[in-house]
This record gives structure tokens, C-alpha cells and sequence, in this order.
């Protein structure tokens, strides 16, 4: 407790243990109902709100300067806790009121571009005024959660010997495979920093410095297309450690989640359960399932490889597939599926295969296209019964998986199969080291280039089986959204050179891009692993938002815009000039 504070209490904690004290409050006035005679203000501060009542117990004084109050003005009360006649049971403080003696103004406020309470606005004015936005209740929850859960992960760290240690923000490209936000050199012309996008080389430097077992909650920065779980500066509780397996590092992810979920929700997160990679892909189709519902996928396509169907012949033609699943007593209208058909196009599927299934049979188009002995098999593997939906997706798997996989979470959603306050925890584990790169049409990592190869797989790499090497590493997914990443690192220069071949990064690219890392590993690296919590996405489902900017004091916009700041801005030539820089535009 400080000493040297003027209120003697916040606004939320009054209540009828305080009846007949004198109290000095400070706050908002978020409300002022005169109602001729009698004045009431609620004020309000991070912790509450209480009922003031200005009336004929109160000082002339008193009265005048309360019926001068208008909402948002900040003041200062002072007067007498008494019991309210009718308690109002929806606020903390709800059971008292504070009879004024003194009411004082210390700030007023220019008119307001909306209520605090239960105004509405857009959601660009209310980034505009952020100091506004946050004195709503539901933000300031929010960022209360993020508080407390950050304390939380590093309590947990804290008491199994991980250390806090900084990693520059002034650096030079790090490897996460987005665009770099570069910041130019003034002492050195023509030459600049990038912003990390992780701290990834910089914590496994610190294994092999010997620090054993690092921690940070940290800003990372990436230039890319950004959605409702991304910002181009969002927050890891970043996490390396030495001489672990994958076992040891999934544990101790287990325990910051659980510390994190303990302190905001008061819950366990329980058993996590583990999926491969592949076993992820074959019954979710992706690798951040929701699997707080089933509709699992089943793959058909040994069921229809002799189908007489035209369009499933077409369909499975160059290594095409067919997925099916099952939406349990859901029936939409034709428009409905019309719309599912419209959401996996998104994907590339050419469209959805859908069937109603009832008691003489299946209905709609799977039943014209598909024989009645298949319509028997496919929905004996599924598990269709009569009131169910059973739907179809033929092609490619890089299109019908993430298609069909997109649509189950849709479904759920749109039809309520899922609650927010339900966490479903899942690893995905064992995944390909490599993906196929279209554009530029090479192999690039699917997690990092440090990431270790499994160990049986080393044999692999240049035998023009890279596709098939899989890599230690791991996610944490939760709700359908991957929260956390993280991998057993490559601490053997040897395999890294390898992977660099494979990726097409020559010996001196390697060397030019990543020598202070190839140097440490050449120095006495030790084995190592690590994770990275995506910490604001953590906030999110634990606060129930889907919205990242709702975690976030100051979030930037899906444009990359501080639109209270105004950043980005422009500079004045002078600066320009002295870091050697010219705009083009
Ligand atoms: P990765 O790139 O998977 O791993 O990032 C770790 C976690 O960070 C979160 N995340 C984001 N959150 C908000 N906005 C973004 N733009 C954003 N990008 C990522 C995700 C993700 O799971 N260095 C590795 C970690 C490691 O290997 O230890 C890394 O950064 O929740």
C-alpha cells in the first residue's frame, strides 16, 4: 500500500462495511442524472463505479459545483459512505452511496465523439481515440487478463530456472519468412537494421552461451497481410532451452499455458492431447484444428477410385483425392449449401459434393452422382444417419484439405456448435521440414531453417526426397488458432549446411546471412529447443475476443496504422538526408 495517496478508496470496493465513513474518491464522472434537487454521479475509475448522491445533506457548495459536472469531466469527492435504499445488485459498490460534501472539477473534457458507456462508434474513431476506447470496461478487463497472465507465465518460469535476458531490436534479418521492417543506419550510409521478427538466433546464441534456459515476453515485428489474430508488432513469450527433447520442451509450454489459463480463468488446461502433422491433416484437413467438435474428415477416395461418376473421375485425376465429413442433425436449405459450396471455393475446391441423408436414403447431389452402393459406403465411414449432412470435397489435398477443413470451423461457428468459454488444447506435432515454394518455385522451411530434422530422416537430404523430410518441431493449437511454434533446433553445423543446400542457400549466402549463428554452432553448441507463445493470441481466447486489437493498448489497424499516433508519418527531408535516404514517392 503507497502512503502518500489523497483518495482513500478506489470506486469499486465501498460497500456496507464502510457505512459512516469519510471518503475522498477520485475518477470519471460517468454519469450525471440531475434530477432537481438531488444529483446523482456515477464515478467511475479502473476499479469500479460508485453512486454519488449530491442533495440537501450536502454543503450549497457541494451542490453548485456538482450540477457543474458533464460526463467525463475527472473529479474528486469527498463525503459519507451511507446505505443506498434501493441497492443496485448489477455494481460491486451497488449496496451503498456516497453522500458529497465536497465535489470538485479537477479537469474537464472537450464534447466526446462518443459515450464510454454503451455508445456506439466506429471502430476507426475509436482507434482515433484509443483514451477513450480504453476506459470501457471490457478493454480494461483486458488488459487487466494480459497483466496477470504474463505475470503468471513468469512466476512459472521464473520457479523451474528460466532467466529474462533482452535480445536487440536494432538487428539484421531474422529467418521467420516474413517481410522485414527495416530501420536505415545514420552512422553508416546506405547500411540497415531490420526489426526482429523473432529472437530465434539470438536465444539459441544464449544456449550456447550456457545460459540454459532462457525466457522473454518480447515485441516481434512482421511486415505481412495482416488479419483478426495479427499485428505487424504482436508479443511472443519467447522460450529456449538446452539439452531437451521435444518431451521436455511440450511439458514446459504445458505449464506456462496452464499458469497463463490458472490466472485468468481459474482453470486447468488439462491433458493436452497429440496429433502428427499428417494425422492432423487427414481428419481436420489443417494444422490448427478446433477440435472442440468432431466432423473429423474420412478419406474416400479408395471408396470412389472406380466411381462412374464423371466428376469424380476428374476430380481424382494427377493424384487427386476425395474427403468426406459428416455435419451431425444439420439440414440447410439448398441456399445454404449454396453458400458452403461458395466458402470452399475460397480454397480452390471447384465446388462441394452434399447429400442429405434420410430415412429412404440420400437427397441432393452426391445421390445422382455417386452409386447406391458407394452412397452406402461413404456414409457407413462417416457415420451418416438420417438428419445428417454428408459433404464431399474431390481434388487436389493442398485444396481440398484446407477447403473442407476451413468449412468444418465454419460450420461450427455458424451454428453455434462451439462456446468460447470451452478451450480445446492440441499439439501438432512432427511436421514436413520443407514446403514446396510455387513463385519462386524452391523449397523453403515450414517453421525455420534452424529446425531439426528428425533424426532418421538426415539421410534424406539431397537424394531428392526432401518432401519427405519431416522435422522436430511442434505447435500448440487452441480453438483453431496456433498460439505457440516452437522446434528441437539444429546444433550440428553439419546438418545445418545441409539444410541451407536444400533450401538453395549456398555456403557463403549462409555464411553472409546467418555466420554469427554457423560461428556459435561451430563453438560448443549445445543440443536445444524452444518455443514462442504468441502471446496476444493467448490473451485473446482466454478473454474470449476474436479481435487481437481488443488485447492490445495500441493496436495497429489491418492497414498497419497507429490511427491515434498517426504513424507511420512522414519526416522532414532534413532527417531523410542525414540517413542517406530519398523517397521515391
Ligand atoms: P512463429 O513464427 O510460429 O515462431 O511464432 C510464434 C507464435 O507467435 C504468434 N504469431 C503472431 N501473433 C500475432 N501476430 C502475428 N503477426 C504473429 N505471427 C506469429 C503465433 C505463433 O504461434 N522463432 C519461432 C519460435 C521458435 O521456433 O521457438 C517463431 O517465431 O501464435
Amino acid at each position: 500500500m503507497l502512503k502518500n495517496v489523497r483518495r482513500t478508496n478506489t470506486c469499486g470496493e465501498l460497500s456496507a462495511d464502510h457505512v459512516g465513513q469519510t471518503v475522498i474518491l477520485q475518477g470519471w464522472a460517468q454519469s450525471v442524472r440531475d434530477m432537481g434537487g438531488v444529483c446523482f454521479l456515477d464515478v467511475r475509475d479502473r476499479y469500479g463505479i460508485t453512486q454519488i448522491t449530491v442533495d440537501q445533506r450536502s454543503p450549497q457548495d457541494a451542490r453548485d459545483s456538482a450540477g457543474r459536472v458533464r460526463q467525463e469531466y475527472v473529479v474528486e469527492v469527498e463525503g459519507t459512505v451511507a446505505l443506498r435504499e434501493r441497492p443496485n445488485k448489477k455494481i460491486a459498490t451497488g449496496a451503498i452511496e456516497v453522500i458529497a460534501t465536497k465535489v470538485t472539477t479537477i479537469t474537464k473534457t472537450e464534447p466526446l465523439p462518443f459515450a464510454i458507456e454503451g455508445g456506439e462508434a466506429h471502430e476507426e474513431t475509436r482507434l482515433k481515440y484509443r483514451f477513450l476506447d480504453l476506459r470501457r470496461q471490457h478493454l480494461q478487463t483486458r488488459l487487466i487478463a494480459r497483466h496477470k497472465a504474463g505475470m503468471a507465465a513468469r512466476t512459472y518460469l521464473d520457479s523451474i530456472g528460466f532467466i529474462d535476458v533482452e535480445t536487440p531490436i536494432l538487428n539484421r534479418s531474422t529467418p521467420e519468412g516474413a517481410r522485414d521492417y527495416l530501420v536505415p543506419s545514420r552512422v553508416h550510409p546506405g547500411m540497415w537494421y531490420a526489426l526482429p521478427q523473432s529472437p530465434q538466433i539470438f536465444k539459441q546464441i544464449l544456449m550456447v552461451a550456457g545460459m540454459d534456459r532462457y525466457s522473454q515476453i518480447t515485441k516481434c515485428f512482421r511486415d505481412e497481410d495482416l488479419r483478426a489474430d495479427r499485428q505487424p508488432e504482436f508479443t511472443q513469450i519467447d522460450l529456449e532451452m538446452s539439452f531437451p527433447t521435444a518431451d521436455t520442451v511440450m511439458e514446459m509450454a504445458e505449464g506456462v499455458a496452464n499458469s497463463m489459463w490458472q490466472a485468468v480463468r481459474g482453470e486447468d488446461i488439462g491433458e493436452v492431447p497429440r496429433l502428427s502433422y499428417a494425422e492432423a491433416i487427414a481428419r481436420y484437413g489443417v494444422d490448427n484444428p478446433d477440435v472442440r467438435f468432431e466432423m473429423h474428415h474420412s478419406t474416400i477416395t479408395g471408396i470412389l477410385a472406380e466411381s462412374e461418376s464423371n466428376v469424380v473421375q476428374r476430380g481424382l485425376e494427377g493424384g487427386g483425392i476425395a474427403k468426406a465429413m459428416c455435419v451431425k442433425g444439420i439440414q440447410p436449405s439448398r441456399k445454404g449449401f449454396d453458400k458452403w459450396t461458395e466458402f470452399v471455393r475460397r480454397y480452390g475446391m471447384g465446388g462441394l459434393l452434399w447429400a442429405k441423408v434420410t430415412d429412404g436414403g440420400w437427397t441432393g447431389p452426391g445421390s445422382k452422382l455417386l452409386s447406391a452402393d458407394e452412397q452406402a459406403a461413404v456414409g457407413a465411414e462417416v457415420g451418416a444417419e438420417a438428419g445428417d449432412s454428408v459433404l464431399i470435397g474431390l481434388g487436389q489435398p493442398g485444396k481440398v484439405n484446407p477447403g473442407l477443413g476451413r468449412l468444418r470451423r465454419h460450420i461450427a461457428i455458424e451454428h453455434d456448435l462451439v462456446k468460447s468459454t470451452d478451450f480445446g488444447f492440441v499439439w501438432i506435432h512432427t511436421f514436413p521440414n520443407f514446403e514446396w515454394d510455387e513463385d519462386n518455385e524452391r523449397w523453403s522451411s515450414t517453421h525455420h531453417p534452424f529446425t531439426s530434422p528428425v533424426a532418421e530422416h538426415v539421410e534424406l537430404f539431397g537424394t531428392g526426397r526432401e518432401s519427405e523430410i519431416m522435422s522436430d518441431a511442434y505447435d500448440l493449437v487452441c480453438n483453431g488458432y496456433e498460439i505457440a511454434g516452437g522446434s528441437i533446433r539444429i546444433h550440428d553445423p553439419e546438418i545445418q549446411g545441409k539444410v541451407f543446400t536444400a533450401l538453395g542457400i549456398d555456403p557463403e549466402e549462409a555464411e553472409q546471412r546467418f555466420g554469427f549463428l554457423l560461428s556459435a554452432l561451430r563453438h560448443g553448441a549445445p543440443p536445444h529447443g524452444g518455443i514462442a507463445f504468441g502471446f496476444d493470441r493467448c490473451v485473446m481466447l482466454m478473454t474470449e475476443t476474436d479481435n487481437i486489437r481488443d488485447v492490445i493498448a495500441f493496436p495497429k489497424t489491418t492497414k498497419a496504422q497507429d490511427l491515434m499516433a498517426e504513424a507511420p508519418n512522414v519526416v522532414d527531408g532534413e532527417q531523410l538526408a542525414e540517413l542517406s535516404v530519398k523517397n521515391t514517392v
